[in-house]
């Protein structure tokens, strides 16, 4: 079996307009992959195209996932083929209650209770309290981050895809995250892409491999506390005149 996601020389424009070029990046089975880069370099862009949202339009390359090409699937599709992704920025849902979502990411019924371990679950994530209010309405910026990861673990993913789990988080609700994270992944054996700025989540999840996107293209590979650490050392201006730098993925 090959990697559960290849992507290959993807390209992709907004109304005309070309914010990826192409980009190479796979995800192995049971690995966890990160995206690094600055703002506005694509890296919600690349998210958004994987999962076929509306105005990505890949203009070149493909996507295969599991083994199968995804690339014009809607984002329906690639849901029910096992992609999930926690949003950079989710929306709020007025007249849908928090309870009602969960029960729809865990594909139950209206009807349906939650089961006790899924209450169990949204307890550890301090969300018992808003069951009942309508999805992400007045939520705090950190409680919409909880609800979403929330969300995306009840789907129980093949390749969970988090963007920014971390930001706007306080240190108590990143350890709790991250670890609810790490503890779904090892459980599983599923594949992840996590998007960070700082770093933080990566104290508690273990990741495999690291990549650097910048201007729409993958500068670099590489180990993710390496590239970590290097872009606090020496910013992204580094990663331009960096003598490693490879748009191929090195095994
Ligand atoms: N639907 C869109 N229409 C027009 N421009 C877009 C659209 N989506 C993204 N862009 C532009 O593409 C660029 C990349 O945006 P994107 O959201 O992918 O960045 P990002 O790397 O996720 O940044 P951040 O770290 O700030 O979240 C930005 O300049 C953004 O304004
Ligand atoms: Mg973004």
């Amino acid at each position: 079996m090959g990697p559960l996601l290849q992507i290959r020389n993807l390209s992709v424009e907004v109304a005309g307009e070309r914010l990826l070029e192409d980009i190479n990046f796979d995800v192995e089975r049971g690995q966890t992959n990160v995206i690094f880069g600055p703002n506005g370099s694509g890296k919600t862009s690349l998210i958004n195209a994987i999962m076929g949202i509306p105005g990505y339009e890949v203009v070149g390359g493909t996507i295969i996932f599991d083994g199968k090409d995804i690339t014009s699937l809607s984002l329906d599709e690639k849901v029910r083929l096992g992609i999930g992704v926690a949003f950079q920025n989710p929306p709020e849902i007025r007249g849908l209650k928090l309870r009602d979502m969960l029960k729809m990411c865990a594909r139950k019924g209206l009807k349906e209770d939650l089961s006790e371990e899924e209450l169990e679950l949204a307890k550890r994530f301090n969300l018992t309290s808003m069951l009942d209010r309508d999805v992400n309405f007045n939520f705090s910026g950190g409680e919409k981050k909880r609800s979403e990861i929330l969300q995306v673990l009840l789907m129980k993913p093949k390749l969970l895809i988090l963007d920014e789990p971390d930001s706007g988080v306080d240190f108590e609700s990143i350890v709790l995250i991250g670890s609810e994270i790490q503890s779904y992944l090892s459980r599983t054996g599923s594949s992840a892409i996590i998007v960070t700025h700082q770093g933080h989540i990566l104290e508690h999840v273990e990741a495999h491999r690291g990549a650097v996107l910048m201007r729409g293209t993958i500068y670099c590979y590489g180990k993710p506390l390496e590239v970590l650490d290097s872009i606090k050392r020496k910013g992204y201006g580094g990663c331009e005149v960096c003598k490693r730098r490879r748009t191929r993925m090195q095994e």
